[in-house]
């Protein structure tokens, strides 16, 4: 059976004003009635899969038991971060935590995937590398030369369906990104991996071992409460903090890619929610308590006050209890204007 490993310790800035640090995107409804953590924990469930562990930050610890105890999901392990070290080491909690031959199915609890059936098939391709030591990840074919993204050089078909990795790299220049999409030879990486736990662990000890250090003291020492597990608070925050992409998934040598697609997006701005959503006639999506005559290619959201929208096209009109966001559509990351503003002005 695959663990499903949750990691749900990000703080986006990107769909603000809805996400703020104590309510981040994977816990709201965003394309869905369910949250984005509630439909992640749901497209691994079954007798493939055993039950997950979540990886997340200890503040968030109430919501998350609620929402996955809402979502039929028993059973749950949830590591709770007393601070947060990014992803190699919240990944590294979890590989100590498991069995050292567990297949560890590691998930941003931020995504959406439309094609499930294709998901799973993607992993039954993986499976049998992965056994034999590998490290896989998903790769989605680009849209665009986002500079937001891991890049992966495909090389030969060492399976079927499965490429070996020839190089990657995360997250580079518009430049760079522009000369891989215009090759086909690269995939974004999906951020989404499969291994054994003693494959990652072994990976950590080579390329970052005061990590893997960090990790087995800090799960070694850890206080269990229940199915709450919280690491040991000094070991862990000795922890350098990095990626697993910059960490592992650029310097490892047995990675492989499963190319996959599944409907996949991260989500990643208010552009991408207008995408994704059902929308009326007029190409608006709306949300809550929103009123619109003659307006198109909108989308509007509240969480309480009444909105009416009149004669307008291609905003994005975001409100909450306290903020309200308006902006052109298409121009969505610009959204992190506000917020460093907000920042630099308290
Ligand atoms: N538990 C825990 N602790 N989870 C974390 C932490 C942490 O310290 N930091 C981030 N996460 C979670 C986020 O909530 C998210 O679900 C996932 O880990 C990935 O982190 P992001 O911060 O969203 O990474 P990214 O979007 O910059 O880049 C990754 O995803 C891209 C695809 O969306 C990389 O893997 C890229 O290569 C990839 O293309
Ligand atoms: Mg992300």
């Amino acid at each position: 059976r695959i663990t499903p490993v949750i990691l749900s310790g990000g703080s986006g800035t990107r769909l603000w004003p809805l996400s703020r640090t104590g309510r981040p995107k994977q816990l709201l409804s965003l394309t869905h009635e369910e949250t984005m953590l509630q439909l992640t924990a749901r497209r691994t469930t079954g007798a493939r899969f055993a039950a997950p562990i979540v990886v997340a930050n200890a503040a968030h610890a109430d919501e998350i038991e609620v929402q996955l105890d809402a979502a039929g999901i028993a059973d749950a392990r949830l590591i709770l971060e007393p601070a947060a070290r990014n992803t190699a080491p919240a990944i590294a909690l979890a590989a100590v935590e498991a069995e050292p031959d567990a297949l560890l199915l590691v998930m941003p609890s931020d995504h959406v995937i439309a094609d499930v059936d294709a998901f799973h098939a993607a992993i039954e391709r993986a499976v049998p590398l992965v056994e034999d030591g590998w490290l896989v990840t998903f790769g989605i074919t680009p849209t665009a030369p986002e500079t937001g993204y891991g890049y992966i050089n495909r090389g030969m078909e060492i399976a079927p369906g499965v490429n070996r990795v020839k190089r990657f790299v995360e997250k580079p220049d518009r430049g760079t990104a522009q000369h891989y999409v215009a090759t086909g030879h690269y995939s974004w990486n999906g951020g989404i991996f499969l291994f054994t736990a003693g494959a990652y662990l072994a990976a950590l000890d080579e390329f970052a071992p005061d990590m893997a250090e960090a990790a087995r003291t800090a799960i070694g020492a850890a206080r269990r409460d229940g199915h709450q597990i919280h690491p040991e608070a000094h070991a862990f925050g000795r922890s350098p903090s990095d990626s697993i992409d910059y960490a592992v998934m650029e310097k490892a040598e047995r990675v492989a890619v499963v190319p996959v697609d599944m409907g996949w997006s991260d989500v990643g701005s208010w552009d991408a929610l207008h995408e994704l959503a059902p929308k009326d006639e007029a190409n608006n999506a709306h949300h809550g308590a929103v009123i619109a005559i003659d307006t198109n290619n909108c989308l509007i959201r509240s969480e309480g006050p009444l909105v009416a929208a009149v004669g307008v096209q291609d905003v994005i009109v975001i409100a909450t209890h306290d903020a309200v966001l308006v902006l052109p559509r298409g121009d969505s990351q610009q959204v992190k204007r506000a917020v460093e503003a907000l920042k630099r002005d308290g």
